[in-house]
């Protein structure tokens, strides 16, 4: 079967990550689709390493990416919102299906995106625009789906929580401790975006969507960040049994959906109080399964690319003749097992 060819248009973190894991386990994937995933393309302002040694084409140009008549997948990896819509939209006319990792597009944009998505028939994907490598879009989506979802609450921002941890048990200053998350590739281009919960906001904005069936309603979630918080407050919190982390709660209410970010003192026999470092763990509260909790690193290349990845091989199963493909029940094409060894 012809591969499935994508354009990975950024090569920031998150696509880097994406484009490392696309190649080092192009065999195993391979094996889980039924058909090959090649990179074709690559749009990016600067020189990156990851491509050197490939030979795949580099373009400087990213809309090159999106105009390619051969790519059938575009990965918009490149963040912000007002250069990432025009290509999103672009790749959507020209019948490409989308992949990103951009929260701040989905819960400002989407509405509007998906709309277009739907009249040209192609797939926007976006399990890695919310807590790094968590399958949670997939969990609700899929996963919960015969539920009547009451609340969700969890802990959505790995370099918020990256602070909050190590102000908490290494007694470190706010500042450096953001440099470092910089450095790791966990904040935002715009770190404000993290500390004054601007992130978390755009991720729970994605998440009630999904979780309630409303609309993405980013300007009616109530924002507060960590910004303000000090090493005494957590210090406090701590003698009285409390952590201090930092919360996205979507809930039904009698009025409507509550949609809030904000700083939380939880007792520290809870599971989410002992959620450290960069880990993000999301709370679902259904009506039949009751509550489930997911757990697992909310930021950073590999975890992020995890998504996007995963993101891409559903779109390739979807895009397979073969409807016993597209929802994957085996982990394996039956035709692979000959090759393997058990
Ligand atoms: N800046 C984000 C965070 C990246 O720290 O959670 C992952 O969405």
């Amino acid at each position: 079967m012809k591969p499935v060819k994508v354009g990975i248009c950024g090569l920031g973190t998150v696509g880097s990550g994406s484009f490392n894991i696309l190649r080092n386990n192009a065999e195993e994937i391979t094996r889980r689709v039924g058909r090959s995933i090649v990179i074709e393309q690559v749009g990016a302002r600067r020189d990156n390493d990851v491509c050197d040694t490939t030979g795949i084409k580099v373009t400087r140009d990213i809309f090159d990416v999106v105009n390619n008549p051969e790519i059938d997948i575009v990965l918009e990896l490149i963040g912000g919102t007002s250069v990432a819509k025009e290509l999103v939209l672009t790749a959507i006319a020209n019948g490409k299906h989308v992949v990103t990792a951009n929260k701040a597009l989905i819960a400002e944009h989407g509405n509007e995106i998906f709309a277009k998505a739907q009249e040209n028939g192609v797939i926007v994907a976006f399990e890695a625009a919310v807590a790094g490598g968590i399958p949670i879009i997939k969990t609700l989506r899929e996963g919960l789906s015969a539920n009547r979802i009451e609340w969700l609450a969890g802990i959505i921002n790995g370099t918020g929580n990256f602070i909050l941890t190590e102000m908490s048990e290494k007694n470190r200053n706010f500042g450096e401790v953001l440099a470092e998350a910089q450095a790791l590739g966990y904040a935002e281009a715009d770190p404000t975006f993290d500390i004054e919960g601007i992130d978390a906001a755009h991720k729970l904005t994605i998440l009630a969507s999904i979780a309630f069936g409303i609309p993405l309603q980013f300007e009616k979630t109530y924002t507060e960040g960590i910004s303000r918080i000090t090493s005494e407050d957590i210090e406090f919190a701590h003698q009285l049994g409390y952590a201090i982390k930092h919360l996205g709660i979507a809930r039904r209410t009698k009025a409507g959906i509550e949609l809030r970010v904000h700083p939380t003192l939880i007792s520290r026999k809870q599971l989410l109080a002992n959620v450290n470092g960069v880990m993000n763990a999301i709370m679902v509260q259904g009506d039949v399964v009751g509550p489930t909790l997911t757990y697992g690193a909310g930021a950073g290349a590999l975890p992020t690319g995890s998504s996007v990845v995963a993101d891409v091989i559903d779109v390739a199963r979807a895009l397979t003749a073969d409807p016993t493909n597209r929802v994957p029940h085996l982990a394996f094409q039956a035709d692979s097992l000959s090759n393997m060894q058990i």
